[in-house]
């Protein structure tokens, strides 16, 4: 088996688009759903995105079913879950979702740059990959994750802290909303090919596909505004065709 990194950059030739597969409380059959979606527009994806929307809903069958469809047409699979705890259960909490079929989880880096490197090692052993919030993508992120804190003797930015550790963690990915491009741009340059870039915000929150794809963004995760949409598939292609730089 490959890993993640490479996996999802392999299903990423013809789109970046993740979708998010996040339905309004009263949605009913949401495993249905899913898997008409990921019937519907695999070939504009490049993977799908599970949120406690359907964690919480669904038993360990139905998402370890969700996520065999999403491979059998060959998209990755990323468990959404922020995880920020102590290694024992950072490890314990990933091993089920592995065992339920995920190929990546997003990790909260506050739980502590040790920590975060012990779960990516441990995670690559099995071919599985950590993406790790570097700047979330709702306004008020500015005022946590552009804080000024004090590093050793350096004053320097939340997001830039979490951003070296990171890369110092070797995680496959970070996390930078699209509604940030400036911080997208930062990041790239900074980060070269070190790590990916997954963007959350396109649309909905304002965000743009093309100025994120174009900053620097490798991959686009993208809800509301094809799950909202009179046609999903026609707004799933537009927004593959907005992303092409
Ligand atoms: P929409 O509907 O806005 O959904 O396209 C976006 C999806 O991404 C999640 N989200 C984030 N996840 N860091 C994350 O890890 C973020 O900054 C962030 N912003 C949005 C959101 O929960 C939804 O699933």
């Amino acid at each position: 088996m490959t890993k993640f990194s490479d996996r999802i950059q392999k299903s990423a030739k013809i789109s970046p688009i993740i979708l998010a597969n996040d339905y309004e409380p009263k949605t009913s059959n949401i495993e249905t759903k899913t898997i008409h979606n990921i019937k519907l527009l695999n070939n504009y994806l490049c993977g799908i995105k599970i949120n406690f929307h359907l964690l919480l809903k669904l038993d360990r069958k139905q998402i370890s079913k969700i996520n065999k469809t999403a491979h059998d047409f060959g998209l990755q699979s990323i468990a959404d879950i922020k995880l920020n705890d102590i290694g024992n259960t950072n490890t314990i909490t990933a091993e089920n979702l592995w065992n339920m079929g995920f190929d990546a989880i997003i990790v909260n880096p506050i739980m502590g740059k040790k920590s975060l490197k012990n779960l990516v090692e441990y995670s690559h052993k099995k071919n599985k990959g950590i993406i790790s919030l570097c700047h979330m993508s709702a306004p008020e992120a500015k005022l946590s994750y552009e804080l000024k804190i004090k590093s050793t003797s350096k004053t320097k930015q939340l997001y830039k802290l979490f951003l070296d550790w990171a890369i110092a963690s070797h995680a496959d990915g970070i996390i930078v909303g699209a509604t940030f491009p400036n911080i997208i741009n930062y990041c790239k340059t900074t980060a070269r090919k070190k790590l990916s870039i997954f963007s959350p915000g396109i649309g909905t929150q304002g965000g743009s596909a093309h100025k994120a794809k174009k900053l620097g963004s490798d991959y686009l995760i993208v809800g509301r505004t094809i799950l909202n949409s009179k046609n999903p598939l026609e707004t799933t292609k537009k927004l593959v065709n907005d992303s092409i730089i």
